[in-house]
């Protein structure tokens, strides 16, 4: 059963110390949020399963770690700042402020988007205002979603030489670096190039928890292949292997879905796109209306590549990008071709991720009591902390003295806690709430037989473990992604 909706996981997330609201000591920061305790070691965790599945297992990628803030010229060429803006109007009525490629009517139903006036089907009364449903609304206009700054001390904040801007897609940093990886590395395509780190996109209209910010954490990799390779095939290769990871994970595939992007919504890059979808909204009556995008995997072609190179030109004979002092290009050994890659890039978002993993987890459990409790079933591998060390009797400093040995003596091989802070049934309570696959309690008797107990999170059962066996057992439970008996 996964939860409900996702205010149900907001609470949770805030109670149990996962996420809070950004900066509430001053009212907020509206759709900003922070990563408590549990959250950070939650993301890492995902970030760690998918570094470990496509940098270490696999022997055609290698990982990067780029700037944040790059050359201006990068947007420039990558078309980001002619492109990368989403279509924006204002209500008249309510003086909502809403992006209007999501409104109701915005879109002519029939098959014909492509070219279709926008500004006329809103003067015409078709679109509707998503918050009071007038459609007295002003025309569109296009809004740059990327962040702008100003670099250096002294520079004036409309000095055009000092404009800079935070990144809105990792992607681009893989691209610039092409060359300086292909080479260091001996590579030959195909390979991939792996990155993941913070993007920033001034969202219309952020919203939903941690599903839409406006800073936010992409896993990007780009995989450069043969101009003639089987391109469409390619794609469908890449969404099965995310489908497995996600499944990996924990995700119940009935919470999954796939959406081929249609042409007219491509992105500038692209000639085509599928989004991985997950149910974030399963209480919506309308089973269309339940899913949205967890993470796309486009093919680029080559656009990326070509426009950042110095040699490529225009009809005229022109230099195509006159700012670029290198060309991107690959020489193929064993066709004594040189040539630009094409691209198939697999674009994850970490918060996306970790929501869907959380939504998923949740569960809920009557006790013999008539009592509900909240079980997240998280994978062992994704849960925050692995193993909780508990005191039968608090007040027994032997027992006390075990418990925090034994604590001391996982923490090298995983993430334990001790806690003592409550009776035994509020402190199973508290860690089956947050995940933790496996609670060790230390009683009286394993003062006598050196042995303690060992309880399931999912199915509260319970097994006698000698302390010697104690790590191995506990790690057994722990293996990581791709290997099968994960989950
Ligand atoms: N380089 C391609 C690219 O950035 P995208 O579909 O715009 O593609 C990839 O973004 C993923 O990044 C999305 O599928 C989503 O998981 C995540 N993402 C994008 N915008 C986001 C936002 N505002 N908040 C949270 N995650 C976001």
């Amino acid at each position: 059963m996964p939860a409900p909706n996702i205010d149900t996981i907001v609470s949770l997330a805030k109670r149990r110390g996962f996420v809070f609201p950004s900066s509430e000591v001053y009212g907020g920061l509206g759709s900003a949020w922070d990563y408590g305790p549990l959250g950070v070691e939650l993301c890492n965790n995902v970030k760690q399963s998918w570094w470990r599945w496509l940098v270490y297992e696999r022997d055609d990628i290698e990982g990067i770690d780029s700037s944040i803030i790059l050359n201006r010229l990068v947007w420039q060429y990558s078309g980001h700042e002619a492109t990368f803006h989403d279509p924006l109007v204002d209500c008249r009525e309510c003086k909502s402020r809403m992006r209007a490629d999501k409104l109701e009517g915005y879109f002519p139903e029939d098959d014909h988007k492509a070219g279709f006036d926008a500004n006329a089907r809103l003067r015409a009364g078709l679109v509707k205002c998503a918050e009071c449903g007038s459609t007295n609304l002003t025309d569109e206009r296009h809004f740059n979603m990327m962040f702008r700054t100003t670099l250096g001390a002294a520079a004036d904040e409309n000095d055009p030489a000092a404009l800079a801007y935070l990144r809105p897609e990792t992607a681009q940093g893989i691209f610039i670096n092409f060359l300086n990886v292909q080479t260091t590395m001996r590579r030959k395509i195909p390979f991939g190039i792996a990155q993941v780190g913070k993007s920033f996109r001034n969202e219309i209209t952020p919203g939903n928890f941690i599903l839409r910010t406006r800073e936010f954490e992409q896993m990007e990799m780009e995989y450069f292949v043969k101009p003639d390779a089987e391109h469409l095939k390619l794609v469908d290769e890449w969404v099965e292997l995310y489908l497995e990871w996600f499944k990996g994970l924990g995700i119940d595939a009935a919470n999954l879905q796939l959406h081929e992007v249609p042409k007219e919504e491509l992105a500038h890059y692209s000639k085509r796109t599928v989004d991985i979808m997950y149910r974030y909204f399963p209480e919506r009556p309308e089973e269309e209306r339940q899913w949205e995008e967890l993470m796309g995997i486009a093919y680029r072609t080559d656009f990326d590549l070509r426009s950042h190179s110095s040699k490529p030109v225009d009809a005229e004979g022109n230099r195509v990008n006159p700012d670029s002092t290198e060309d991107l290009s690959y020489f193929d050994e064993p066709t004594k071709q040189r040539f630009y890659p094409h691209v198939i890039e697999p674009a994850a978002g970490v918060n996306r991720t970790v929501l869907a993993v959380l939504m998923d987890a949740y569960s809920e459990r009557t006790n013999d009591k008539g009592e509900t409790r909240v079980i997240l079933k998280l994978s062992p591998q994704l849960a925050p902390i692995k193993a909780a060390i508990l005191p039968l009797a608090k007040n027994k400093p032997e027992i006390v003295g075990m418990a925090k040995a034994i604590k001391r003596s996982l923490q090298p091989v995983l993430r334990a806690v001790y806690d003592d802070t409550g009776g035994i049934g509020k402190l199973y309570a508290r860690q089956d709430e947050i995940g933790t696959p496996m609670c060790v309690t230390v009683d009286h008797q394993s003062l006598e037989d050196e042995a303690v107990t060992v309880r399931d999170r999912d199915t509260w059962e319970q097994e006698r473990v000698k302390v010697s066996d104690l790590a191995e057992h506990l790690q057994k439970r722990l293996k990581p992604y791709p290997n099968p008996e994960l989950v």
